[in-house]
């Protein structure tokens, strides 16, 4: 580690315009320099920096910060990389902290793992563009795959020759250890190299180091498989890599986006062309860390699809992971006969770019079509497919998108809505239940907790500071009825709370409470759920934090009233204002809507925010925002009128 000494040292010497000037032309503008923003496209600069003050700003998209924000926005890298970059810019010799003899002997093991693979790196690449055979077998082969040198060279490729050892005995002759050549899968156990005859793409991490390799073969009729990759070594898992990633972070933070497609030539390819936002799963489907490694950049990946309609279909079941992380995926399919790398080369840039924008779906729809044609006729084939849709979307952690797509998903199959809402609703709090038991189990088998830690008092409200918006009444109306029949069935057959279900639901917005006080009540709730522990009235009552005990006294004892405000705010009309003491489950339907259509205002405003940013940049994509627009208001709309006619 780092010594907290040296960090200070490092951010005290980076001058903030010298550190800028390594990536952006700046011009002095009185005290201040102005350039033209690395982080938006932009052709009259907007991008400020302050030498004085130490930091950047750019009025147009709003970034900013000092020197290792910039590092760690423009280069994609983690605090430490930029204060290492830093160190090293400036030479400044960084102190560490002592390590353990274990943890420094296992850094130098895997920074030697390093060493050898960039060496091996070297090699092919050597061999590649520097002997004969290299030249006329592998070079050409790059060439007339049409991968110019530049590229060639960045992505680190090169050729293995077809001799038994050729590698290893140069590498051991040059002092490096025989055991570590195995060690990474670059010897094979009989001391033979285990990549021969074939060009080589090395795999990068994060960081840019190397991690292993992937070998095509150049032959057409020889039985042995296309590509030979790496196995897995002490450094390289290659469920929780992406190829590509290292190059294409930069591009992924820029587009917002990830394009995702199979094989190692699909992504140089595309990067050649312009297009850098691309990484490879190598030929599998996506794992869970490939997944989180790409929403460090983006939410939304768009997944090029080639080959024939049942693999891909097979391919579809298995995206459920994906939809559960929450990322937005759209789905493109290419041409028949067709991967990436070959339908880009052969129609140009511009109308393949124009092709993935025009023909990307969006996955729920997609599912959706296919199985609508799959069904068609066939009523009991299509009840199976509409619980398959429904899994689907009761995947997606956001509520409000999850509507969105019950809505979308009844047009397309031709259903009723309220039918498929019913189904969702349920397998959501399934799902709710499901997962509590799994968290209860691995609970169960940690150490049993201490009795002060399994009951933390929540921190007193901050003083005045008590949300003064009309949202206070949704959320109010969320709590009411979790404090007043939280406990009560909400679904029989499956044996769900009603607890469960709006915990189901409001999950993922836990933090977005406007009001303290319900905030801390919802965390609460949601603690106790994955307790195990039931959530009713007389855990309110008896709750050991006060305010929360005299809420819920309040609100049990007095008939619940709606404000004057809220109904004013939302144009909502109640025409009755007691409070249902039955039928919870019905009672708390209509308070998630309540509490939906508060965010549903929220998203149009942020969406129309989205929507002009996209506008000003001149982006088509804009128009998918006002598509979206379109739809959300017609939901908040139909959404209100519903909640104004219902008699409470
Ligand atoms: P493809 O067979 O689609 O190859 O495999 P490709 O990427 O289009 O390569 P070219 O264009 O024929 O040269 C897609 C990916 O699956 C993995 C590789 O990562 C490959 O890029 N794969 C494929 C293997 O790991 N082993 C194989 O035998 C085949
Ligand atoms: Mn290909």
């Amino acid at each position: 580690m780092i010594k907290p000494k040296s960090v200070e040292e490092v951010i005290e010497t980076a001058r903030i315009e010298e550190v800028v000037q390594d990536f952006v032309n700046l011009k002095r503008r009185g005290v201040n320099m102005i350039g033209l923003c690395p982080f938006h496209a932009e052709k009259t600069p907007s991008f400020n920096v302050s030498p004085s003050k130490g930091f950047y700003k750019c009025f147009g998209c709003g970034k900013g910060g000092d020197a290792v924000d910039f590092l760690m926005e423009l280069e994609q890298m983690d605090f430490v990389e930029a204060i290492r970059y830093l160190a090293k810019k400036y030479g400044i010799q960084i102190e560490e902290t002592e390590v353990s003899q274990e943890v420094r002997q296992e850094q130098q093991q895997q920074e030697s793992l390093f060493l050898v693979n960039e060496y091996a790196k070297q090699f092919y690449q050597d061999q590649l563009f520097d002997t004969d055979v290299g030249k006329s077998v592998g070079l050409s082969y790059f060439r007339e795959r049409g991968f110019r040198e530049e590229v060639v060279r960045k992505f680190g490729l090169g050729f293995a020759p077809d001799k038994n050892d050729a590698f290893t005995l140069k590498a051991t002759h040059e002092g490096y250890n025989p055991e570590l050549l195995k060690k990474l899968g670059l010897t094979t156990q009989y001391g033979r190299d285990f990549f021969r005859n074939r060009v080589m793409f090395a795999i990068h991490n994060l960081s840019g180091k190397v991690v292993g390799f992937g070998g095509r073969i150049l032959a057409k009729d020889i039985k042995a498989p296309k590509y030979i990759n790496t196995p897995e070594t002490d450094i390289y898992t290659k469920s929780k890599v992406l190829y590509g990633a290292y190059f294409a972070k930069r591009g992924i933070r820029k587009e917002d986006e990830c394009i995702l497609v199979e094989g190692y030539t699909d992504v140089l390819s595309l990067h050649q062309a312009g297009i850098e936002n691309v990484v490879a799963s190598s030929g599998t489907s996506l794992t869970v860390d490939q997944i989180r490694l790409i929403k460090r950049y983006t939410e939304n990946v768009k997944i090029l699809y080639d080959g024939d309609l049942a693999g891909i279909k097979a391919a579809l079941r298995g995206m459920g992971m994906v939809l559960e992380e929450g990322l937005n995926v759209r789905i493109v399919l290419l041409p028949e006969g067709e991967d990436p790398d070959s339908y880009l080369q052969r129609v140009g840039t511009e109308a393949f770019r124009d092709y993935i924008t025009r023909e990307a779906k969006d996955f729920i729809m997609f599912q959706a079509g296919l199985l609508q044609e799959e069904a068609a006729g066939d009523p009991i084939k299509k009840a199976k497919l509409i619980k398959e849709i429904v899994e689907s979307i009761a995947k997606i952690p956001d509520p409000l998108k999850r509507s969105l797509y019950v809505r979308e998903c009844a047009r397309i199959m031709d259903v009723e809505e309220q039918l498929l809402v019913n189904e969702a609703n349920k397998v959501v709090a399934t799902q709710f239940k499901k997962g509590q038991q799994e968290k209860d189990r691995a609970r169960l088998k940690e150490e049993a907790p201490q009795p002060d830690e399994i009951f933390v008092a929540p921190p007193p409200p901050a003083p005045g500071k008590q949300a003064a918006t009309g949202d206070e009444f949704q959320e109010k109306d969320i709590i009411r009825i979790l404090i007043a029949g939280g406990g009560e069935i909400f679904d029989e057959e499956e044996k769900t709370t009603v607890a469960q279900y709006i915990m189901g639901n409001i999950e993922d917005v836990l933090d977005n409470f406007d009001y303290p006080l319900y905030g801390r009540i919802a965390k609460d709730c949601h603690e106790r759920l994955l307790a195990n522990e039931p959530v009713n009235s007389d855990y309110f009552l008896s709750h050991a934090d006060q305010q929360i005990r005299e809420l819920a006294i309040n609100m049990l004892s007095s008939p619940y009233e709606y404000s004057e405000n809220w109904e004013k705010r939302w144009e909502i009309f109640l025409t009755s204002q007691s409070m249902p003491d039955e039928n919870f489950a019905k009672d708390s339907t209509q308070a998630l809507k309540r509490f939906k259509l508060r965010k549903l205002n929220k998203m149009i405003v942020q969406n129309a925010e989205k929507i002009k940013q996209l506008f000003e940049k001149k982006s088509d994509d804009y128009m998918i925002y006002l598509k979206l627009d379109q739809k959300l208001k017609v939901m908040r709309n139909e959404l209100a009128e519903e909640l104004g006619t219902v008699v409470l």
